[in-house]
């Protein structure tokens, strides 16, 4: 597992083989979505009861996969991943076990997924759409449904998260924090840094309009 999700990340990136060999948490045993339901009563306030953010900054946990946010969950308890509103709950994140963690991303992966607006500014859609299924092959940038898939459900077995009908501003924020590499936790990182490097602001906010209206059928 670990070994096909090197070489599908080198793969999907076109980058040489040689390059620094990217590894995946190992596969990982799956949580307790009702034991996780009562452990989430402190997050609601910004995510929602069920993982459903009702503010544009800050971001859906509904349906984005286990592995991606059990590894998140992990980042932000060891103080790697920081956020000025994320650090309210980082003590009591300190006194879960893993498997509590687990249970958690259990939870918030297992709720029905919410439904956001695309902006309706034809340009805009028209950018963004042709950003995510096809990348910008003469700037470097891949297309986004090499990973995160046509509909943007992600591949949750190889811990890439879903990205569909994500909160707009937030997608904003993180892609830019990607492409200053000041998200920099984990390998997986440097995969989104690689691929956010030359996206620019326009790009970054036609493709996060894009996503934000983005579902499966
Ligand atoms: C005061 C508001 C607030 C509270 C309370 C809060 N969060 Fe967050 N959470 C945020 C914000 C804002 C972010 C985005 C951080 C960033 O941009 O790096 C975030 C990010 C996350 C992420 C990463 C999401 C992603 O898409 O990468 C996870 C997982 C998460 N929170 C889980 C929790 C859990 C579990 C709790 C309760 C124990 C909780 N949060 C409580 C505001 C909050
Ligand atoms: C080679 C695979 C790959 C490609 C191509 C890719 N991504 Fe990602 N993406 C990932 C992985 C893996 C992560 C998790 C990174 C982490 O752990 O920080 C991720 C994370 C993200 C996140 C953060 C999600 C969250 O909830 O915080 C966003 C937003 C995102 N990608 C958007 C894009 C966009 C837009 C494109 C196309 C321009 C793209 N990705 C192309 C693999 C990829």
């Amino acid at each position: 597992m670990k070994f096909f999700n090197s070489l599908l990340i080198i793969a999907l990136l076109g980058l040489p083989l040689s390059t620094k060999e990217l590894t995946t948490a190992e596969t990982l045993p799956l949580g307790d979505a009702n034991a996780g339901s009562n452990l989430v009563a402190q997050c609601a306030a910004c995510h929602g009861a069920a993982g459903a953010s009702i503010n544009s900054d800050w971001p859906n946990l509904v349906g984005q996969g286990q592995q991606y946010l059990f590894s998140q969950l992990k980042y932000f308890q060891g103080g790697e991943r920081e956020n000025a509103l994320m650090m309210a709950v980082v003590p009591y994140l300190k006194n879960l076990s893993d498997q509590q963690l687990l249970d958690i991303a259990a939870f918030y992966n297992s709720q029905p997924t919410s439904v956001g607006q695309a902006k309706d500014d034809q340009a805009l859609l028209a950018r963004g759409e042709w950003l995510y299924r096809s990348g910008d092959l003469n700037k470097g940038i891949p297309a986004c449904t090499a990973c995160h898939g046509l509909s943007g459900m992600g591949l949750e077995q190889a811990g890439f998260p879903a990205i569909s009908g994500q909160q707009v501003s937030y997608l904003q924020t993180t892609l830019k924090n990607y492409r200053s590499k000041s998200r920099n936790t984990g390998e997986y990182a440097s995969v989104m840094q690689t691929v956010a490097v030359n996206l620019t602001d326009a790009d970054i906010e036609a493709v996060a309009n894009y996503m934000h209206g983005l579902y499966s059928q």
